[in-house]
């Protein structure tokens, strides 16, 4: 059964050759062992993200949201592209697959290979001074004392979105523009709870597109606007994908 699906799957993206893009979230980047927010065990079954990850709650006590963020910081930075990345970034090598809109941080669809990434929710890689609004790298500041400082004194904050504030224009309305104009979409691992990155799926079905979802778990979407569910994890179901694109193209 979910190798006919895989078929079908593979038949609409080759349709659609160079009208695929990709929404993708906490769940692409499991398999390389960064946590997700909310299965089991998730992040935000320890954290109340109200309390942590609010732009008012890091604006009141930003030393507390930055000890949660350097116990995530290991794990983003040791971890590495899985078959879930590798794959779409041959997607892309192959003229498939044109861009990916991600809700994730950490940089792992680059590191793949794909070369046209929308970081929705911003990165790690940066953090921002909340007075003059300076940009330093990550790896440029000291964080012995919490929270880090600007050398205009004004407080850092990673260059990532917290609840409550606006995602980054240019990426909003790029997101938009290629949801808009894409012919199918594959929706991996994301719960499709927190909006807008939840609206893309939508918008781009009232634009026609066919919505390819791939998780281990139904969704909110699952019923109401995907128009393939394939059970399973990215690292898996992905290179399956792949496979079967490259003997329809080759
Ligand atoms: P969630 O933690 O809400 O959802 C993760 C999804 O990945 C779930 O649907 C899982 O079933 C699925 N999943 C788990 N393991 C998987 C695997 N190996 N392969 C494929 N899918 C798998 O994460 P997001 O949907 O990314 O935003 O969360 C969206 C936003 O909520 C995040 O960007 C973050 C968070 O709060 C902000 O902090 C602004």
């Amino acid at each position: 059964m979910i190798d006919n699906t895989i078929k079908d799957v593979a038949r609409e993206i080759v349709s659609a050759t160079t009208k695929v893009v990709a929404l993708t979230g906490a769940g692409i980047s499991a398999e390389s062992g960064i946590p997700t927010f909310r299965d089991k065990g998730g992040l935000w079954e320890k954290y109340d993200p109200m309390e942590f990850a609010h732009i008012s709650s890091f604006k009141a006590h930003p030393e507390k949201s930055w000890k949660m963020l350097l116990e995530l910081i290991e794990p983003l930075n040791k971890a590495k592209p899985n078959p879930g990345h590798l794959g779409l970034a041959e997607l892309e090598k192959m003229g498939i697959l044109t861009t990916i809109i991600t809700q994730n941080i950490d940089g792992l669809h680059q590191e793949a290979g794909n070369t046209d990434v929308i970081e929705f929710h911003g990165n790690n890689r940066y953090v921002v001074c909340l007075s003059c609004g300076k940009r330093y790298k990550f790896n440029e500041i000291s964080i012995e004392t919490l929270p880090p400082k600007c050398e205009c004194s004004g407080i850092l904050k990673p260059d990532a979105v917290f609840f409550g504030e606006p995602i980054p224009s240019h990426a909003l309305n790029r997101a938009y523009e290629v949801s808009g104009n894409c012919k199918a979409m594959l929706v991996v691992g994301t719960s499709a709870v927190v909006y807008p990155a939840a609206s893309m799926p939508e918008f781009a079905k009232t634009k026609g597109a066919i919505i390819i979802e791939i998780n281990p778990e139904k969704t909110p979407l699952t019923l109401k606007i995907s128009d393939y569910f394939v059970k399973g994890s990215a690292g898996e179901i992905i290179p399956l994908i792949v496979k079967e694109v490259k003997n329809l193209i080759n």
